[in-house]
């Protein structure tokens, strides 16, 4: 692949007919996902109808009591992956950005998902030691750079069974060759993606969708 072209390393017509035969958010959803788009800085950082509803499906599918997302953005994703808790269920969800508090809270509570969604603002890497549950399924979608560290810090917390998910795991397709000096973020999502293969706590499929999501299976 040239690398003049990795930004669109999914061809984008098969990503359209994606879209297009994939179950399109709800009112709320989409009004929320055009809102983001219009006033928020970076709007690229959210999830978005396609993985929202993969995440919503995941969730779905592995019915969690408990859930870990680390970054939260604006609370899309939280809201996606409380859609499938079993009854009494919790998203934890963590936030660097305590600007984004009012916001996360208030989509939360349109969503009709205050009891289920608890935000935590602060950094992961100090909020993390002070979540002593056991996770079904937990979402890192926050800094690159500390990636490996959330990988292994929240793996001990997740069940036999259960999955870690990561997101941005192929980084614009910039993971398949050698990252330019001082490009950290490449080198650590690199080095993260060659230690999952190779870790023998987990099983893992590298699904290529959207900028890449690693799906974890705990042995
Ligand atoms: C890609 S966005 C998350 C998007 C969201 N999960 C979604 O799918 O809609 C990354 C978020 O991680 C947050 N973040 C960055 N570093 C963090 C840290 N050390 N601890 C907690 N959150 C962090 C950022 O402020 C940002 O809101």
């Amino acid at each position: 692949m040239d690398k003049k072209t990795i930004e669109n390393f999914i061809n984008p017509e098969i990503e359209q007919y994606a879209d297009e035969h994939t179950t399109a958010e709800n009112k709320m959803m989409a009004d929320f996902n055009r809102w983001v788009h219009v006033k928020m800085s970076r709007p690229r950082m959210l999830s978005g109808a396609y993985q929202g509803k993969l995440l919503e499906m995941i969730s779905c599918m592995v019915r969690p009591m408990a859930v870990l997302e680390i970054g939260a953005y604006v609370g899309y994703s939280a809201i996606c992956l409380a859609k499938g808790l079993q009854d009494g269920g919790m998203v934890h969800t963590i936030e660097v950005d305590e600007e984004l508090e009012d916001i996360i809270l208030e989509h939360v509570e349109k969503a009709g998902l205050s009891s289920k969604i608890k935000l935590h603002i602060g950094n992961a890497l100090e909020v993390l030691p002070s979540l002593q549950e056991t996770f079904d399924l937990v979402f890192i979608d926050a800094d690159k750079i500390n990636y490996a560290h959330y990988y292994n810090m929240v793996l001990p917390y997740v069940r036999k069974g259960g999955y870690i998910l990561l997101d941005n795991i192929l980084w614009s397709g910039k993971v398949l060759y050698p990252q330019p000096k001082g490009d950290k973020e490449t080198a650590v999502l690199k080095e993260l993606n060659d230690f999952i293969q190779a870790d023998d706590r987990v099983e893992n499929i590298l699904l290529p969708i959207r900028d890449g999501l690693m799906v974890c299976r705990k042995l």
